[in-house]
């Protein structure tokens, strides 16, 4: 894959364009404050109330400076709408606030190309459909981006109304200081169901089960929970950190030889290669929408099933000892 650099983009594509911001939460006020830091004209789409109460969020743009609109209009003053509601938002907000807005020559914007690729979005043909991503958290973008550096980024087209959509893509990329780092480029489908393979079967869904099965043999066993959670929880980000920094043989000259020893020994019998068979029916369900239906249904239903899992969670003995412990072992 090709990766692009500074020198592979020019800022200058947003010259005299205005980008608005929709949602100006994690991913949104990150990357409004890089870009508008780089010299870029951006306007902030909130609404500034949400489900009755006030808007946190507009009224933090307001703080951090910004022009702050209703989303129709941040929409139809911009030459660039750059989606960042949850993404369980963005078909019925851009139905009812942005599609009258997206005007010929205009761009529409994104971090996840969720809606794009299941077409809860559907945009007219004249116009740019672009996704600009971050491979990281908000807050490490923006701590990156001002450290002079920036997170390595994604990008990819989907349509090209103006025959210039590649090189506005990339033009805020350079914004955010993605380029600094390294850009990929990509398709929105790859994007879409790479992220979602990946956060249902490795990062989130995976590892989390993981950690609690981990915890809950010990406990259950008789161990102090306490020490599980060191075993199983707090340690794991310390390994984690190394096969990030050295891969996977750089841990394992780190890691004593006994430890080494074992994750041969009894790894494979832990995660066998049956594991690969439910992980391609998953990729599947990601691919054919299946899994897209369930999740927007589930979220139009009010996310009962999401509410009652987290809970669930509240009351697990993991996390009631991990509040603990990380209070008490943190920086005083
Ligand atoms: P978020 O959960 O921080 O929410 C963004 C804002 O949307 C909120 O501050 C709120 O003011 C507004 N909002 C919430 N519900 C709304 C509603 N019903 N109607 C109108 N506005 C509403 O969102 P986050 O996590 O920043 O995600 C935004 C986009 O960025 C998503 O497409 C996500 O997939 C993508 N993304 C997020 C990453 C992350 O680190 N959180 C990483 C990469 C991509
Ligand atoms: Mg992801």
């Amino acid at each position: 894959m090709k990766i692009y650099h500074e020198s592979d983009a020019d800022i200058s594509f947003l010259k005299g364009k205005t980008v608005a911001v929709i949602g100006y939460g994690s991913q949104g006020s990150a990357q409004a404050l890089c870009m508008r830091d780089s010299g870029v004209k951006v306007i902030i789409g909130e609404t500034e109330k949400l489900e009755n109460s006030e808007n946190p969020s507009w009224k933090r743009a307001k703080e951090d400076g910004f022009e702050v609109y209703n989303i129709g209009d941040a929409a139809s003053k911009a030459d660039i709408v750059h989606i960042l509601l949850p993404d369980e938002f963005h078909g019925p907000v851009y139905k009812a606030e942005i599609e009258k807005h997206m005007t010929k020559g205009k761009a529409l914007c994104c971090s996840h190309g969720f809606n794009i690729v299941y077409k809860e979005i559907v945009p007219p043909a004249d116009v740019d459909v672009i996704m600009v991503a971050p491979k990281a958290p908000a807050t490490e973008e923006r701590k990156a981006y001002l450290a002079g550096f920036g997170v390595p980024g994604l990008f990819a087209v989907a349509q090209d109304g103006t025959g210039k959509a590649e090189q506005v893509a990339l033009a805020m990329c350079k914004a955010m200081g993605f380029t600094r780092a390294g850009v990929l480029k990509c398709t929105f489908e790859q994007e879409t169901y790479e992220d979602l393979f990946g956060e249902q079967n490795v990062l989130c869904g995976g590892t989390v089960d993981l950690i609690k099965y981990g915890f809950e043999v010990l406990t259950e066993a008789g161990y102090p929970p306490e020490m599980a959670y060191f075993e199983v929880l707090h340690e794991l980000k310390l390994i984690v950190d190394l096969v990030f920094e050295r891969g996977i043989q750089g841990m394992n000259a780190v890691i004593s030889n006994t430890a080494e020893f074992g994750e041969y020994y009894n790894g494979p019998k832990i995660i066998d290669p049956s594991v690969k068979d439910r992980m391609r029916e998953s990729l599947k369900l990601i691919e054919n929408g299946e899994f897209a239906k369930t999740w927007l249904a589930e979220a139009r239903a009010g996310k009962p099933n999401l509410l009652k899992k987290r809970a669930d969670w509240a009351k697990h003995p993991i996390e009631i000892v991990g509040k603990e412990i990380r209070s008490l072992f943190e920086k005083k």
